[in-house]
């Protein structure tokens, strides 16, 4: 029995099959993974559950095998599917980020409910394998949008439990949440509400939440501070004629890892890649962005901004490179792989237009490669981050704590770092292309003593609550 546990749909490692039958397990990178990873190895008897998602993972499932302290929850694929692609990324996804095209979505109709209960049966797997696996009293720590239900559904199997959710996205906002039928967002709020803690990144994802759950379910509204001085608030509720219960919302800024992020930065194959990049990029100036090819990050206008820095300022023309990384995001939805073909397509059309046989103004890398991305932030002059809503945003606190020369950092008003970053950032609207052009000319003509000392502000913001502290933080006020 586990006495803390952590779920999630991606978990700390998958399974590859190879030819011969032999299964090996690889972990997955990113800072977020490693920092749960060590504070989980710190709690005597932890457990990460999580989805089966290649068919290795699957396969180590039908073979018992399983790494300690990982337990793997082999769905029906496509149970999985409709919870996963057909409700969490098509439905949940768009919700929180408001990305619904609203003339013609969001359509809720019987196909939309059958999903919908794959996603409650998805969620009640969960539900179940953590009731299963928790000692008495334990702390069970759910994380995102996917797994919006577990926390009501496991408050019922096990009342005994500590649980907090921690939503990794924004929250939509009570209007646009309320586009949801009746039912749903009543379901979706109570499953949040069976959570004794609730984790958002930022206050204005917090305050949306509290917001929408006093349409329905709340009987009033406080606030504190923990013993440490942190502030919370929390929301009293009492479902039909059941005990009165509060829950309380924290904030928990994820940040960055400073060591680990510095010396993955500097393993020998980025250093291959940055001497590759900079040959390519010659002494040009640099704009530098990462992101998966998903719709709220607004790769497009960022694209058209530096379309129109290039067209109103020729004085940039072969002195600056913009160097996009896209990695393939969820590509088995019809509305993912369009926006990735666009944004190559875009890319194209800028460099006809401006291209030189010289003189490639985007090198854009539609793929997975993070060498390739952390070199480039190694030589980053400029970061653009143009999200038109994003949870966080964690490239935003990558680059400025790897950028050798000091970057100048675009940051749009809607990502959730703008909130800690603001202060040393080129804010922008993420919809205004003409602003961001603007900004972006101002960036790349900073002082580069104005942009050394912001990026030295920029990297102690951004690295002030490193994963490992910020799991750890959620499970104290979890006991507190
Ligand atoms: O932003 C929410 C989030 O769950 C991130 O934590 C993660 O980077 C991303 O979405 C993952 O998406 P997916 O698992 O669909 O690739």
């Amino acid at each position: 029995m586990a006495s803390v546990l952590v779920a999630s749909n991606r978990g700390p490692l998958s399974y590859a099959l190879a030819a011969d039958g032999t299964l090996s397990a690889r972990r997955g990178g990113g800072g977020l993974v490693s920092g749960l990873s060590a504070a989980l190895a710190e709690q005597p008897d932890a457990l990460w559950v999580c989805a089966a998602l290649s068919d290795g993972d699957r396969e180590a499932v039908r073979r018992g095998v399983f790494e300690p302290g990982v337990r793997m929850l082999a769905l029906d694929p496509e149970v999985y599917d409709d919870a996963y692609n057909g409700i969490a990324n098509s439905v949940l996804w768009f919700l929180h980020h408001h990305l619904w095209d609203v003339p013609r979505e969001p359509v809720f109709d019987a196909e939309f409910r059958r999903r919908w209960e794959s996603y409650r049966a998805y969620n009640r797997s969960f539900a179940e394998a953590l009731a299963e696996q928790a000692a008495e009293g334990a702390e069970v720590l759910v994380q995102d949008y996917h797994l919006a239900l577990v926390p009501g559904q496991l408050r019922e199997l096990r009342p005994d439990l500590r649980i907090a959710h921690f939503t990794h996205t924004p929250w939509a906002s009570p209007d646009y949440l309320g586009m949801l039928p009746d039912d749903i967002r009543e379901e979706l709020l109570w499953g949040m509400l069976g959570a004794d803690e609730l984790g958002f990144h930022t206050w204005r994802w917090a305050s949306a939440f509290i917001g929408g759950a006093g349409i329905d379910s709340a009987e009033g509204v406080a606030q504190g501070f923990s013993p440490s001085g942190d502030p919370w608030r929390g929301v009293h509720h009492r479902r039909e004629g059941g005990p009165k219960r509060s829950t309380r919302v924290r904030v928990h800024p994820l940040g960055v890892d400073a060591d680990e992020l510095r010396s993955l930065a500097h393993r020998p194959e980025v250093d291959e890649r940055l001497a590759a990049l900079r040959a390519e990029v010659g002494d040009r100036r640099t704009i530098v962005r990462v992101d998966r090819t998903e719709l709220s990050k607004n790769v497009l206008r960022g694209l058209l901004a530096y379309r129109e820095l290039l067209r109103e300022r020729p004085e940039w023309h072969d002195r600056v490179v913009h160097l996009a990384s896209a990695y393939p995001s969820r590509q088995d939805l019809a509305v993912y792989r369009a926006y990735t073909a666009s944004v190559a397509e875009l890319a194209e059309e800028i460099n006809a237009e401006f291209g030189t046989e010289n003189w490639r103004p985007v090198l854009l890398s539609v793929k997975d490669d993070f060498t390739r991305s952390l070199a480039a932030y190694r030589m980053a002059d400029v970061a653009l981050i143009n999200p038109v809503r994003d949870g966080m945003n964690l490239v935003a606190k990558e680059i400025p704590v790897v950028s050798e020369a000091g970057c100048a950092l675009v940051l749009s008003t809607r990502a959730g770092a703008y909130e800690e970053l603001r202060g040393d950032a080129l804010t922008v609207s993420p919809y205004d292309v003409s602003e961001t052009a603007r900004a972006l000319h101002r960036a790349l003509t900073m002082p580069p003593g104005e942009r050394a000392e912001r990026t030295k502000r920029l990297a102690a913001t951004a690295t002030a609550l490193p994963p490992q502290r910020w799991f750890l933080d959620q499970l104290d006020a979890l006991r507190g």
